[in-house]
């Protein structure tokens, strides 16, 4: 009896002796580890999720929830043969100018597309920043211009796809788990920047 249990006991602490060592033996290949599942020092089998624009051409497009509160919204729709914006065909202007939008069923661009608020300097000779015969190093200490509406686009959001892109339906790797508060009502499908524009600044 007393045999069997020491054996039975011996036999308990080999097997846990055992397994503790095949635990603190396993390896982990290099392509086992991070998201990509592939050999880390190679690009070579590597091939990116496809980007997938949606074919759903403006007018029949259904709007994106903003991101965050006046975030710029994602374009919903189609952009084939939009882009890119060059100096002499800005397609998007031919239906979110706010002359033309309501007419074209379009978002018109807000307010804050219509002001210029960048302080208002020359280059020099040199190549420098200048404003009144003076190189400028940092035009943020300039005093900002008066915001006025200039009644029509303003230069600075000319290239609409800076800011604005559609979205291409990925599978994500990681999910997101951010969720954006609004403060106002609204504010989840359009935007009210220019109402507080100055907030935190004056
Ligand atoms: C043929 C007219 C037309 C053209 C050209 C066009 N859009 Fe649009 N856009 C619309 C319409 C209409 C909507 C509203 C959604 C819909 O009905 O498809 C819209 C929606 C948007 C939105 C979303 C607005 C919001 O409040 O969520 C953005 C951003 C946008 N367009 C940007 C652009 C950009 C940038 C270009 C140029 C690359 C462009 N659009 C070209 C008609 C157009
Ligand atoms: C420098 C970045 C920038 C550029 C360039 C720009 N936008 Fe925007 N856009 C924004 C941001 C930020 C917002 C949201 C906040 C706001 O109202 O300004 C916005 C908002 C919008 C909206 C939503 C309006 C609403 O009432 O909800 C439309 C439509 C739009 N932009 C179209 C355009 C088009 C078309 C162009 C090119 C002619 C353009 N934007 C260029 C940053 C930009």
């Amino acid at each position: 009896m007393k045999i069997t249990k020491i054996t039975l006991g011996l036999a308990t602490i080999t097997a846990i002796f055992v397994t503790g060592c095949a635990i603190a033996q396993k390896t982990y290949s290099e392509e086992s580890l991070g998201l990509r599942k592939a050999d880390i020092y190679t690009e070579k089998s590597t091939v990116p999720d496809k980007t997938d624009y949606t074919k759903t051409p403006a007018g029949t497009s259904t709007k994106i929830d903003r991101a965050f509160e006046n975030a710029p919204p994602m374009i919903p729709h189609d952009v084939e043969g939009m882009l890119p914006i060059t100096i002499d065909n800005n397609q998007c202007i031919m239906c979110h100018d706010p002359a033309v939008a309501a007419s074209m069923g379009a978002v018109p661009v807000p307010k804050t597309h219509l002001i210029d608020f960048r302080p208002k300097t020359s280059l020099s000779q040199s190549g420098r920043i200048e404003k009144d015969g003076k190189i400028i190093v940092n035009t943020s200490d300039l005093k900002l211009p008066a915001q006025k509406n200039l009644g029509h686009l303003a230069g600075a959001r000319f290239n609409c796809s800076q800011c604005h892109v559609p979205q291409s339906d990925t599978k994500l790797v990681v999910g997101n788990n951010f969720k954006a508060d609004f403060r106002e009502k609204g504010e989840k499908n359009s935007s009210n920047l220019i109402k507080n524009i100055d907030e935190g600044v004056k």
